[in-house]
């Protein structure tokens, strides 16, 4: 599945240490770009729907949630270049994937931020072509994992809407 070479999970990980060094900053920008660009996203959250983007900067609440979204990209990274890489990302991406079918985030939330991250990541660490391809590629392998249990979970109610419209 990871079709990253060793060469480029080094590349991943020693860049990914410049955003680290302020996980809820790099959070914070991440997700005020995405909220800035994309609105409808910020309809999502109860908790920030009703705060314009400056008040937002203030807020503890939007602070941990930037936080949360920047740790679970660097569980993702840590476990990189490890035997159990494969594992490991599926379980870290199936939880993303099956909380937020749960919340109705649609493919097309999911690429704008995508979009956002990868503009963010590689604005602030200066990336040269190699390292962008390799943050490309991470995203694409981080991508097909949470689009995998969504298509089971979409085929799923799928069925059991087939099963009423059959029962009834
Ligand atoms: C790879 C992409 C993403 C990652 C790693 C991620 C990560 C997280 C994490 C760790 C949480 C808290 C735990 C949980 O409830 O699952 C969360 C909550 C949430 N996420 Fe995401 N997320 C991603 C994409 C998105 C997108 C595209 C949206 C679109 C609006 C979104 C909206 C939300 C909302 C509304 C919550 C609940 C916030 C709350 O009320 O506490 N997420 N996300």
């Amino acid at each position: 599945m990871m079709e990253l070479s060793d060469f480029e999970v080094i590349e991943i990980k020693n860049t990914w240490k410049i955003p680290m060094a302020d996980p809820s900053g790099s959070g914070q920008a991440i997700l005020l770009k995405f909220f800035e660009r994309y609105p409808h996203n910020k309809l999502k959250f109860q908790d920030f729907k009703d705060q314009s983007l400056d008040q937002l900067k203030t807020c503890p609440k939007f602070k941990a949630h930037a936080s949360r979204i920047v740790r679970t990209f660097n569980e993702a990274i840590n476990v990189l270049g490890t035997d159990y890489t494969d594992p490991a990302l599926h379980e870290i991406f199936s939880k993303v994937a099956i909380s937020h079918h749960k919340r109705g985030i649609s493919k097309a939330s999911y690429n704008e931020l995508k979009e956002v991250i990868l503009e963010i990541v590689v604005a602030v660490c200066e990336m040269n072509d190699c390292q962008k391809c390799a943050w490309e590629k991470l995203m694409e392998t981080i991508y097909e994992l949470i689009s995998r249990p969504l298509i089971a979970l979409k085929s799923e109610v799928g069925f059991l809407n087939i099963l009423k419209f059959v029962c009834n």
